[in-house]
């Protein structure tokens, strides 16, 4: 089987993927969860293993209907004029979010519970509901995928809503980058594969992705 199957394989069963985009992007490997997969023990393997910033990447249908915007566009501020980012011609930024039902919104459980429940608002979307259940701003950053996904756009956040679309899971994932503890860098992706080989994770790469999803 091809690594796109074996990921969304993988994805179906809850479990994580690797997914590295490419060298002339980012460059960067992340750890992608579904949102409904997880766990306490998943957050903390996130901020321990991965390390980089959590975020929960939304489907562009589903950002819609919660009224969920590109933050750069509704940020009043001179630091939002112009993004001029090395790597594409936007980030997929939207609001912060906190379950309300958190206190501090950092710890894994706080963490857990914010990201299981953007599951089910995906797999539901209710505006009045989202606003009872969620306050902004909070400690998981919101990606809004572009609405032609992968034909649109190439990032992890496209990667990882056609990875949920493909297994068949409400359009939420959790993304967060690989950084490597000795350099601070993005984790190689030969060290990416020795991770995912050591714990029996599928890695991707995002030209695999591409050819079969796309
Ligand atoms: C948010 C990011 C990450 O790169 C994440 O993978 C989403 O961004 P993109 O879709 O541009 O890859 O910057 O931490
Ligand atoms: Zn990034
Ligand atoms: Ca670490
Ligand atoms: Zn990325």
């Amino acid at each position: 089987r091809g690594a796109t199957e074996r990921a969304v394989e993988a994805f179906r069963t809850g479990s994580p993927v690797l997914i590295h985009d490419a060298d002339d992007r980012e460059g960067e490997t992340d750890l992608i969860y579904p949102a409904g997969a997880v766990t306490p023990a998943a957050v903390a393997r996130l901020r321990n293993d991965a390390g980089g910033l959590v975020c929960v990447a939304l489907s562009s249908g589903v950002a819609d209907t919660l009224d969920l915007p590109f933050v750069q566009e509704v940020l009043d501020h001179p630091t939002a004029n112009d993004h001029d980012l090395a790597y594409d011609d936007r980030s997929s930024f939207s609001l912060t979010v906190n379950h309300r039902e958190t206190r501090t919104g950092i710890t894994d459980a706080d963490r857990a519970l914010t990201i299981t429940a953007l599951a089910e608002a995906a797999a539901r979307p209710d505006p009045d509901s989202f606003a009872r259940t969620f306050r902004a701003p909070g400690h998981i950053h919101l990606l809004r995928a572009a609405e032609g996904l992968l034909d649109e756009r190439e990032g992890h956040t496209e990667f990882g809503v056609a990875l949920a679309d493909a297994a068949d899971l409400p359009p939420a994932v959790v993304v967060c980058e690989m950084l490597d503890d000795t350099t601070g860098s993005a984790l190689s992706p030969a060290d990416a594969r020795a991770y995912a080989e050591r714990h029996d994770l599928s890695y991707a790469e995002g030209r695999d992705l591409l050819a079969a999803l796309h």
